[in-house]
């Protein structure tokens, strides 16, 4: 990789919190910044989880905290806390698919609304000492709608912008929109970084190829898969056992909840972990009822 191609951790809530993200950037270096999950506001208060995954005395790996684009009150509430715990620059979702959210006008259900994005931008724009970057979908409903929202993007002159190419009503399969992408590349001289089913070095050497537009890219399913693939060097048993022992004992020694909520966790992990875990291992690892059985079902997994 050049440097002046940026790599990304994208944000899967529940699994790519701070223990993951610090257990990732100690065993497999590399990555310009992790994402964090987003933070939102509910019933007027910041959820509590969200901040303590922000604090920067818990975090290792070089963070930016990601926000979920709502109502400007809430979205600013959402800022203003980052820039008071030291963050200057926050993402701003515009991509989250789940129907409660999206069908409130955030996330990407806020793609169908640009004169809601457009006071949204103007009301952040005037926020000292923050910069902004995007994580966005195509549309929630039509992969067009990107159209009428990229030209408010000038008003909060974004550090960068990264498209997932689906549209939020898809979830997380079905077709990506590439020819609606790479139009978008042409009407927008903005930072591009690209988003979805990057699974191999190989996938980013064909992105950049075709695409040499692009900035960067952000992987996130395919980076909690393989927790080496920006750096295939490193991807040893070794370096993976390490990995998720890191992982599990900050855990361990950090969850306030007991065991079933670890183990909740971790099974949560290994939905996506290592895919090609003989399959026998991987039912130990899912029907596993305590952390002792949970810890001979991985030894088994990981050799
Ligand atoms: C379980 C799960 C949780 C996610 N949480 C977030 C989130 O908090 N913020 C966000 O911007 N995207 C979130 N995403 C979307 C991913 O960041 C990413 O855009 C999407 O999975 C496509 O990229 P990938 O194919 O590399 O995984 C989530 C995706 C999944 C599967």
């Amino acid at each position: 990789m050049t440097k002046n191609f940026l790599i990304y951790a994208a944000p899967l809530q529940g699994i790519t919190g701070r223990i993951w993200r610090n257990a990732h950037s100690a065993v497999f270096p590399g990555i310009d910044a992790y994402i964090t999950p987003f933070l939102r506001v509910e019933h007027g208060t910041i959820r509590k989880n969200g901040l303590k995954d922000i604090t920067p005395e818990l975090n290792s790996a070089t963070i930016i905290p990601q926000i979920l684009a709502a109502s400007p009150g809430d979205t600013l509430q959402l800022a203003l806390k980052c820039r008071e715990l030291g963050y200057n620059e926050i993402s701003l979702n515009l991509g989250c698919p789940h129907p409660p959210i999206a069908l409130h006008h955030k996330g990407s259900g806020l793609l169908q609304y640009p004169n809601e994005i457009k006071l949204l931008f103007e009301r952040l724009c005037d926020v000292e000492g923050l910069k902004f970057s995007i994580k966005m979908r195509l549309g929630y409903v039509s992969a067009d709608e990107w159209r009428h929202v990229i030209p408010l993007f000038d008003i909060i002159n974004p550090s960068f912008v990264t498209v997932h190419p689906r549209v939020g009503r898809q979830l997380y399969s079905g077709d990506l929109h590439m020819k609606e992408f790479e139009l978008l590349l042409t009407q927008t001289s903005h930072k591009i970084i690209y988003n979805g089913d990057i699974r191999s070095l190989d996938d980013v050497n064909r992105l950049r190829e075709r695409y040499p537009r692009i900035s960067g890219v952000m992987a996130g399913r395919g980076l909690v898969a393989n927790p080496a693939l920006f750096c295939p060097t490193l991807s040893t048993r070794d370096n993976l056992r390490r990995f998720h022992s890191l992982l599990y004992n900050e855990l361990v020694s950090s969850m306030e909840g007991g065991e079933h909520q670890i183990l909740a966790h971790l099974k949560e992990l290994w939905h996506y972990f290592l895919p090609s875990t003989d399959r026998k291992a991987l039912k130990a690892i899912k029907k596993c009822n305590s952390l002792q059985k949970y810890n001979e079902a991985v030894n088994t997994a990981l050799g």
